[in-house]
């Protein structure tokens, strides 16, 4: 029985796997909403990730005891939020809140930065190189240098920092470690040999002795300590695997391991990740390039900030009576393409591929007769033009495209799969159960403790295919005329604001 932990934004989630790759049980304990101090800052007190992960332990072990009397759990995985920068000192205690990933104070901070690597355009090459990314506001250098900046009398005092669900592994068990796939989202890894850089560390001026130990997904790097498992439950001893950002866990919860395999997930934020063999950059770092939970292999991403958040605007701020069922049935009866409207989703500003934090969403193609349900409908198809750009980026620099998975709430109904499908003109698979970046973790841990030979085999257990969705071609030609329409919009918009 393996237990996968997500330490996610909202909250954190224990699943409970079984050597046949069954889900078990599940449970979940929400964390205080992240602290908005001043617009762009998001924080949260680690020490409320470790309360939730002590609840929803408890609640899955008191399911455990009931459905499978007397079997325990043989090891766990953690996976989580990336990026958060968590800060601690010579003694393990926390020294102020952590700033998470969706913190975006740190762009001068990000500029700082590559003008240490020679400055404009020449550093950010200079960091692509040592790095693999670019400095962009979520990842966690940028976020200790704002704290060196602002907070120096807490700087002086940090001996070490780890991520999110980090934390929570050294309060389970007391000990400092991190895989390489999380390591990848702080922008202090040497990304291609899969080690902390030292360049960066220097350049930076963050002393090495604060990164912790770094292992490969699926390893064994700790046991669960004895205080631990009094508030617990768990088993003193217990094995925990290293485990993965949760984007990392999320894709191996999906089965994509392969190079060529790639999966689309429209959570908050959406994202489109592929597996690849090598370290594959863009010289731009419009795509993030991190090393794989699966040892061996890297994976790059792209990432629209506000994906389903673009629909859950909508709603709220269109048509708050109406459910969401509701509002996808009406814009399914509008014809593919929304009679030429267009929606950038740009609420949240943009990472892929604009990189750009003060842009804006707009609506295009407004006229007498458009309706509420093609609002709907544009909202719906411009999310996927916007995961269509990261295609675009795969296709510019190479990176194979086998088939595509589908996942997060993107993948429940009928006509977002089908658009996706349509849009991004690959035959898209629903898979039966997807229960995202904790069931990743379990596998992992399962790996760790020797159930399955590797991630392929732990996969290949757990996971079906449900359904594939084919594209139309005339409904393909469509939208390849829309896409290219959708690209116009950003450079033509750009910098306007009333
Ligand atoms: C990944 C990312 C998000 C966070 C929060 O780059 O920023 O997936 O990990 O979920």
């Amino acid at each position: 029985m393996f237990l996968g932990m997500d330490v996610g934004t909202g909250g954190t989630r224990a699943v409970l796997v079984d050597e046949q790759g069954k889900l078990i049980a599940s449970a979940s304990s929400e964390h205080a909403p992240f602290r908005v101090d001043h617009p762009g800052w998001a924080e949260q007190d680690p020490e409320d990730w470790w309360r939730a992960a002590q609840e929803a332990i408890r609640a899955v072990l008191a399911d455990l005891a009931k459905s499978h009397p007397g079997r325990k759990v043989d090891a766990l995985g953690l996976t989580g939020q990336m990026h958060g920068a968590v800060m601690l000192d010579q003694d393990g205690l926390v020294l102020r809140p952590s700033l998470i990933w969706c913190d975006t104070r740190t762009q001068p901070q990000c500029d700082w930065l590559h003008a240490q690597f020679g400055g404009g355009d020449q550093g950010r090459r200079r960091l692509i190189e040592l790095a693999a990314n670019p400095a962009l506001p979520n990842f966690t250098l940028t976020k200790l240098l704002w704290v060196k900046e602002h907070q120096p009398d807490i700087f002086a005092r940090i001996a070490h920092v780890l991520c999110p669900k980090d934390y929570v592994r050294y309060r389970l068990t007391g000990t400092y470690a991190m895989d390489v796939q999380e390591a990848s989202g702080t922008l202090l890894l040497d990304v291609a040999h899969r080690r902390w850089s030292k360049d960066v560390a220097k350049i930076a001026g963050i002393p090495e002795s604060w990164l912790p130990q770094l292992f490969e997904s699926p390893e064994i790097c700790a046991k669960i300590g004895p205080e631990a498992a009094k508030l617990t439950g768990l088993a003193a001893g217990t094995p925990v695997a290293a485990g993965a950002g949760d984007q990392g866990a999320g894709a191996v919860g999906m089965g994509i391991l392969e190079p060529g395999s790639v999966s689309a997930t429209i959570g908050t934020s959406g994202v489109v990740f592929a597996a690849t063999a090598a370290p594959t950059m863009d010289p731009l770092g419009r795509l993030h390039t991190f090393c794989h939970a699966v040892p061996g292999r890297w994976h790059v991403m792209g990432v629209t900030q506000a994906a389903g958040l673009s629909l859950r605007w909508l709603k709220e701020t269109l048509a708050p009576d109406q459910s969401y069922d509701q509002l996808t049935a009406q814009a399914a009866a509008i014809p593919a393409g929304s009679d030429g409207l267009l929606w950038t989703p740009y609420l949240l500003g943009e990472r892929t591929p604009h990189l750009d934090g003060s842009a804006t969403a707009a609506f295009v193609g407004i006229t007498a007769t458009t309706t509420r349900a093609h609002f709907t409908r544009a909202v719906l198809e411009g999310v996927a033009y916007s995961l269509r750009d990261t295609f675009t980026l795969f296709s510019e620099l190479g990176i194979p495209v086998k088939g595509v998975r589908l996942g997060g709430g993107g993948a429940r109904g009928p006509l977002w799969r089908e658009i996706q499908a349509n849009i991004y003109g690959y035959p898209c698979e629903r898979l039966t159960a997807e229960e995202g970046g904790a069931f990743g973790a379990a596998l992992m841990a399962g790996v760790g403790a020797g159930s399955w030979r590797d991630l392929d085999a732990a996969c290949a257990a757990g996971i079906t295919i449900a359904e594939t969705i084919h594209p139309k071609s005339i409904t393909v030609a469509r939208y390849a005329e829309g896409y290219r329409a959708y690209r116009r919009v950003y450079p033509a918009l750009k910098g306007i604001r009333g």
